[in-house]
C-alpha cells in the first residue's frame, strides 16, 4: 500500500520504517529541514535500537523515502492511508494542537476520495470532538474520506518489538466510508496477529490513555508498597513476585524506585489531573499518582542525606544513568535530572555518567553545574555515595568491590531496586533502595515508633 507519514519524530520515524518492513511503499514527511537532511546522510534524529539498520535497509530497498513540506500535498494524494505522527506535547507539560492543526491543512484537501488519514499522535481528548468539523471544513466540496484515530503503544528501546508484535491494534472511527477506511487500516497491518479493534474515536482515545493511566498508577502502587515495606521491615521483591502469582495483578510495572518519567506517562496523568480538575471532576486517584511519583525523586535525595555523616552540602555524588530509562537517549521528564538538581541546591557536588553519550550532553545544558564523567569509574572516583538512576545493563555488571577503592566512603543509593544488594553489604557498602529494607535494622513498632539511625561506612 502507498502510505504517507506526517512527522518524523519518535512515533513517526519507527512507523514509517516498520511500515516499509511490512512491504508497504512509503514516503515520510517532515517539515525541520535540519532533521530532514540528517535523514538524507542516514542518521536519526534519535536513539533507537535496530532503528537505524531498518531505516537504512528500507531506504536502499526503495520502500521509504523522505521528504520536505513541499511534497505535502502530492504524498497526500498519493497515499493510500495517510498518517499523521506530529507532536502534541507544548513541551511545557501541557498539550498543544497548533501542529496537528497545519498538518491536517496541509493534507486533507488532498487526500483522494475513498482514501483514509489516519491519526497517530496523541490526542487531548476535548480535541476528538472537533476533528469531524475540522476535516469536514478542509474538504470543502471534495468527496469525503475516512478518518481514523490508530494510537501508538510504543515503548522507547523496544519499539520495533512493539510495532511488529503488538499486543493490539486499535482503530478509532471518526469518519469511516462504508467500511473502506477500517479495511484500508487493517490491510495496513496485514502482517501482524494482533486483535484488530474497531471502536468510536472518543473510545480509542480513552485506550490510550487509559494504558498509560493504569501504568503509572501500578507503579505508584508499588512506590506506596516499598515505603511500607520499608517501614515494616518486608522486602518489595519477595512482596510484588508473590502478588504476581495471582494473574488478576501480573508482575509488570510494578518495580518500585525513583519513579516513572518519559514523554508519555508523566504528562498523560498531569494533563489528565489538570484538565479533570478545570471541568471541575475530582481525579483523587490520579493527582495522588502523580503527587507518589514526584515524591519518589525527593526521597532518594531525603535517603542519601540521611546516609551522610555530614548530610549532602560538600558531599560529592556519583549519579549513574540520566536518561528516564535504558536503551534510549530520551531526557524528556528524567528523574535523574530532578534528583540532580535537588542534590546540587542542596549543595552537593554531582558527576553523572550515563552510557548515551548524546544525552550527557544534552544534560550538562538543562542542568547547570552538573559535571559529566566519561565513564562509571571516573564518576566514582572521589565520591562520597553513587547513586543508581537508570537501570543500563553495565550498571548491573559492576564489579562493586573492585571499585570500592576508588570512592571515598562506600555508600550506594539503588533508585531502580536492580543490584545485589547482599553482595554490596558484603563488600562493605552501606546500601539502600526502595522497599528493600531501608529502615530494617529500626522496623516500625505496633507503637508506630521507630528506633536508631542507619550508620554510613566511613572509607
Ligand atoms: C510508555 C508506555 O509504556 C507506552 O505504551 C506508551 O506508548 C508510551 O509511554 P515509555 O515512555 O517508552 O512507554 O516508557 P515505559 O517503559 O512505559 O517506562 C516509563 C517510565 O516508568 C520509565 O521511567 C521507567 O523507568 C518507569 N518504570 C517502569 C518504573 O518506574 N517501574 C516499572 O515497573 C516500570
Amino acid at each position: 500500500m502507498k502510505t504517507t507519514v506526517v512527522g518524523l519524530g519518535y512515533v513517526g520515524l519507527v512507523t514509517a520504517a516498520c511500515l516499509a518492513k511490512f512491504g508497504h511503499r512509503v514516503i515520510g514527511i517532515e517539515a525541520d529541514a535540519r532533521k530532514l537532511a540528517d535523514l538524507a546522510e542516514g542518521r536519526l534524529p534519535f536513539t533507537e535500537p535496530g532503528l537505524d539498520d531498518l531505516v537504512a535497509a528500507s531506504v536502499a530497498e526503495s520502500r521509504l523515502d523522505f521528504g520536505g513540506p513541499e511534497q505535502f500535498a502530492q504524498a497526500a494524494a498519493d497515499a493510500d492511508i495517510t498518517i499523521l505522527a506530529v507532536g502534541t506535547h507544548d513541551g511545557n507539560g501541557g498539550w498543544q494542537t497548533e501542529t496537528i492543526r497545519k498538518a491536517l491543512a496541509a493534507v486533507v484537501p488532498h487526500i483522494r476520495a475513498g482514501r483514509a488519514l489516519v491519526i497517530r499522535s496523541t490526542l487531548p481528548p476535548e480535541f476528538i470532538g472537533e476533528l469531524p468539523s475540522i476535516v469536514a471544513g478542509l474538504r470543502g466540496d471534495a468527496p469525503a474520506i475516512s478518518v481514523l484515530l490508530n494510537p501508538e503503544f510504543t515503548q522507547e528501546g523496544r519499539a520495533l518489538n512493539d510495532f511488529f508484535h503488538p499486543t493490539r491494534v486499535i482503530c478509532g472511527v471518526v469518519e469511516d466510508l462504508d467500511g473502506s477506511g477500517t479495511e484500508l487500516l487493517r490491510e495496513l497491518y496485514r502482517d501482524t496477529d494482533a486483535p484488530f479493534v474497531v471502536m468510536p474515536a472518543i473510545d480509542a482515545s480513552f485506550a490510550k490513555l487509559g494504558s498509560n493511566l493504569f501504568l503509572a498508577t501500578k507503579i505508584s502502587f508499588a512506590n506506596e508498597l516499598a515505603s511500607l515495606c520499608d517501614a515494616y521491615g518486608a522486602r518489595i521483591d519477595t512482596v510484588v513476585d508473590a502478588m504476581a502469582l495471582d494473574p488478576r495483578i501480573g508482575r509488570a510495572f510494578l518495580g518500585a524506585g525513583v519513579g516513572f518519567g518519559g514523554s508519555c506517562l508523566p504528562h498523560q496523568v498531569t494533563m489528565t489531573v489538570k484538565t479533570a480538575q478545570m471541568a471541575g471532576l475530582p481525579t483523587p486517584l490520579l493527582a495522588a499518582v502523580d503527587d507518589v511519583n514526584h515524591a519518589q525523586r525527593a526521597h532518594a535525595v531525603g535517603r542519601l542525606e540521611q546516609l551522610l555523616p555530614g548530610g549532602l552540602s560538600g558531599a560529592r555524588v556519583a549519579l549513574l544513568g540520566l536518561t528516564f530509562k535504558p536503551d534510549t537517549d530520551d531526557l524528556r521528564d528524567a528523574p535523574a535530572l530532578t534528583i540532580a538538581r535537588l542534590l546540587l541546591e542542596r549543595g552537593a557536588s554531582v558527576t553523572a555518567f550515563d552510557p548515551m553519550l548524546p544525552a550527557r550532553a544534552r544534560a550538562a545544558e538543562m542542568v547547570p553545574g552538573l559535571e559529566l564523567a566519561e565513564s562509571l569509574e571516573q564518576a566514582l572516583r572521589g565520591a562520597d555515595a553513587a547513586m543508581l538512576v537508570t537501570e543500563w545493563s553495565e550498571f548491573l555488571q559492576v564489579d562493586w568491590r573492585a571499585v570500592r577503592g576508588l570512592m571515598k566512603r562506600a555508600i550506594v543509593v539503588d533508585g531502580r531496586n536492580v543490584l545485589d544488594d547482599t553482595a554490596l553489604v558484603e563488600a562493605g557498602y552501606v546500601y539502600t533502595a526502595f522497599g528493600r529494607g531501608f529502615e530494617l535494622a529500626e522496623p516500625m513498632s505496633l507503637d508506630g515508633a521507630r528506633h536508631g539511625a542507619a550508620a554510613a561506612g566511613e572509607a
